[in-house]
């Protein structure tokens, strides 16, 4: 017996993704619907060899469904989630609504698999930001071998990670600017993506930060360890998919960078790529359509006590999204719900 899922937003970019992933790792679904706005009824979506026509999410009754795994932004969430909830289904999160509330848990499962237990205060478990899931995976193994004190993290995110919207300002101002028949005037992001980078993702805090930015801080505090101590820059490149970070850690106590290497290559979720030589380390377009969180360039930081700097990149429609929403309804049906 498998689980009947709802999938909340299968026209977009990380729906669509979740539908190829709940097929490629033969998630025991035993039925599935497919929602989206008023604007999509009927628009067929693939699942594995299927095609499935797309439902309202404000008429769908999700009474008797198991789960619902939510890719819509946070105007909808807020409205239909809990609706989906009251009804019994679970709803796993991709929006940000849920994050930072103490009675849902916000799962990466590679490093807090356990806290789906606490899953039944409001029946929502939330995904964390695509930036931060790739970054606690490689974090995790470290800091429970040497203990982390600070991170020191800068991104290089990809326009997907904005949503359709992001992909096709990039694309129309590349086109553009090669072929000036129209100007394509920003409009999704403050400043021309195309061949630019944007300091600024999400809106300004009080602090001179970006929402973004607090994110990574709230997010790694929730999942990892409330000591550790993390600032960020968070920028916007002009990559379709593939969200790429530099970090420099600092720990309590000293990590060879050797021994490093061998614990990530150890770890669950990722892959190790890290040759000194030309094309040893990898790119965000090497990364795309994987399940592995890649790290490159492991390296001790000279400059203090205990300290690595890596490199780190990820599918994050994958890992940052899709990904670890099915893997958290893996997790959900294993220790939980324990039908499939
Ligand atoms: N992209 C990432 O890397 C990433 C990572 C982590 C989290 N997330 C989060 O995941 C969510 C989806 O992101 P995305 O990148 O997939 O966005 P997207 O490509 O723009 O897709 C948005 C989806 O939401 C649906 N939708 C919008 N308003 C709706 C409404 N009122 N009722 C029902 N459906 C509605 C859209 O349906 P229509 O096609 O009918 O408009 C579409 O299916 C967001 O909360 C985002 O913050 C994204």
């Amino acid at each position: 017996m498998g689980y009947k899922v709802v999938v909340v937003g299968a026209t977009g970019n990380v729906g669509r993704e979740m539908l190829n992933i709940l097929a490629e790792r033969e998630f025991p679904v035993d039925e599935i619907a497919v929602l989206a706005s008023r604007k999509s009824l009927g628009t067929e979506v693939s699942f594995g060899d299927k095609t499935l026509k797309t439902q309202d999410l404000a008429t769908f009754d999700f009474t008797g469904w198991d789960m619902a795994l939510f890719a819509v932004g946070s105007g909808p969430t807020k409205e239909f989630a809990p609706k989906a909830a009251a009804a019994g289904c679970v709803v796993i999160d991709n929006s940000s609504l849920y994050r930072y509330d103490p009675d849902v848990p916000l799962i990466v499962p590679e490093v807090n698999a356990d806290a789906v237990h606490g899953y039944s205060k409001k029946n929502i478990i939330a995904n964390p930001n695509c930036s931060t899931a790739q970054m606690v995976v490689a974090l995790k193994p470290l800091h429970d071998r040497a203990k982390i004190k600070r991170v020191v993290v800068s991104t290089y995110q990809s326009v997907s990670g904005s949503g359709k919207e992001g992909m096709d300002e990039l694309w129309e101002q590349t086109k553009s600017v090669y072929n000036p028949v129209s100007e394509v005037p920003p409009k999704k992001y403050p400043k021309e993506i195309a061949f630019n980078v944007i300091p600024h993702i999400d809106v300004f805090m009080e602090d001179g930060s970006t929402k973004e930015e607090w994110k990574m801080v709230a997010e790694t505090k929730k999942i990892v360890d409330p000591s550790i101590k993390l600032t960020a820059t968070c920028v916007r490149v002009p990559v379709f998919v593939g969200h790429s970070e530099a970090i420099n850690i600092e720990f309590e106590d000293f990590l060879d960078e050797d021994e490093a290497r061998d614990i990530l290559r150890e770890a669950p979720g990722i892959m190790v790529v890290d040759k000194r030589e030309d094309g040893g380390y990898i790119t965000p377009k090497e990364c795309v359509g994987d399940f592995a969180t890649f790290i490159s360039r492991i390296r001790q930081d000279p400059t203090i006590e205990n300290g690595l700097n890596l490199w780190c990149v990820s599918d994050n429609l994958r890992k940052g999204a899709a990904l670890n929403a099915v893997q958290i309804a893996e997790v959900l049906g294993q220790k939980v719900l324990k039908k499939g």
